[in-house]
């Protein structure tokens, strides 16, 4: 068990409370009286480089104007709140919790970090697609005080390599685990446990086993910066097909972008047919590069298994699809290499929404 509340415990509670989605903010009003209200929130980066809690005055029905409520009003006549995030569950053995306290301010819409932060808030919560928070103020938290509490050893928010200490080790819970991931931390990548990922992939199943795929690993940030620029003017291209408004299409422009660059580290999976069978009919041969592409999801799935098993996370991105050439003049690559598929590998840096799966009902056309 451990509890701590010196000046040492904020990091460790800004960690804690970054990995989560669900908190309570207190604020007080003059008279000291407090008032307590669930929020979502997300933890981002300051200009000045330090972090803030950042909490949007939503859409969600209200009863009174943004302004008028309780914790607008309670922050505007006494400027420190607290925000409470903990993990409540019958096993007490799993209970932690963590707070942060501190200044808390309104930011408004066009204040300088209002517009990244509704970002940021709708990267962590798909939900929030559908609100309107440019025209909102947001409550903006700057971290002054930390504590953390955990029933188990302290484990909750512990540096990245201990997280794979808290994985499944058994298949269904391996695959039921496996998200996929869009904002990570910036702890680095062990190199050894994408090796294994990639041997991994190896023993995926593939036509006459010629294994049809290749991984080009990209550490290094300039070259994915290169490469998010290149890819810029499909993004851009693509989106005004679909009449989007030029504010949305940066938005999401810079949105792929820094998916392309931020994560520690971006994995480009490509087709590869150079071994595979070649026939005199074009029926057969066009069934031998389906074949290889059915394969390359079966070596991808391997290796997001094996990297979640040792506790990494990594998304899909979908993008090399639409400029495979670009990408591979860009990075210089041998033309065989038919790029498919970025994965952004790292630490979750929170742990993400996961999507409902069908009943296998659903899922079993016919059984007969
Ligand atoms: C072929 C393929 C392409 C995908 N492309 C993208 C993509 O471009 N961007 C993205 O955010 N997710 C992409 N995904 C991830 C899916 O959105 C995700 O797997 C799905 O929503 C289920 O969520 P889960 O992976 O967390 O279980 C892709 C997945 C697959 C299999």
């Amino acid at each position: 068990m451990i509890e701590s509340t010196d000046g040492d415990a904020l990091p460790d509670a800004l960690r804690f409370i970054a990995a989560r989605r669900f908190g309570t903010l207190i604020t007080s009003s003059a008279t000291g009286r407090p008032s307590a209200v669930p929020c979502v929130y997300d933890v981002v980066t300051r200009a000045d480089g330090d972090p803030a809690i950042v909490v949007a005055l939503d859409d969600k029905a209200k009863g009174v104007p943004v302004r008028e409520l309780t914790r607008v009003r309670n922050i505007l006549a006494d400027p420190t709140a607290t925000l409470l995030v903990s993990d409540d569950d019958e096993d007490w053995g799993r209970l932690a919790w963590a707070t942060v306290r501190g200044g808390a301010t309104l930011v408004e819409p066009g204040e300088p970090g209002h517009r990244a932060a509704t970002d940021a808030l709708r990267d962590k919560y798909p939900q929030y697609a559908a609100h309107d928070l440019e025209r909102s103020p947001q409550i903006w938290l700057q971290p002054g005080q930390g504590s953390r509490w955990s029933a188990s050893d302290g484990n909750d928010s512990a540096p990245a390599g201990d997280v794979a200490a808290r994985r499944p080790t058994d298949l269904t819970g391996i695959v039921r685990g496996r998200r996929s991931v869009r904002s990570f931390r910036p702890d680095p990548v062990p190199r050894d446990i994408i090796v294994r990922a990639v041997e991994a992939a190896g023993w995926a199943p593939s036509p006459h086993g010629t294994q049809p795929w290749r991984f080009v690993v990209l550490e290094s940030r300039e070259r994915r910066a290169e490469l998010a620029e290149a890819m810029s003017a499909t993004w851009r291209a693509q989106l005004a097909l679909d009449s989007q408004d030029p504010v949305e299409i940066e938005r999401r422009v810079r949105n792929s972008r820094d998916r392309l660059v931020t994560p520690p580290l971006l994995v480009l999976l490509c087709r590869y047919l150079p071994d595979t069978h070649v026939y005199p009919d074009p029926d057969r041969q066009l069934a031998e590069g389906t074949m290889a592409t059915q394969s390359l999801g079966a070596a991808a799935q391997n290796f997001l298994l094996s990297l979640y098993a040792d506790g990494l996370d990594a998304g899909w991105m979908c993008a090399p699809l639409f400029c495979p050439e670009l990408i591979v003049a860009t990075l210089g690559l041998d033309p065989a290499l038919e790029p498919h598929a970025f994965f952004p590998v790292g630490y979750a840096a929170r742990d993400p929404s996961r999507r409902p799966r069908r009943p296998a009902e659903e899922l079993i056309a016919r059984w007969e």
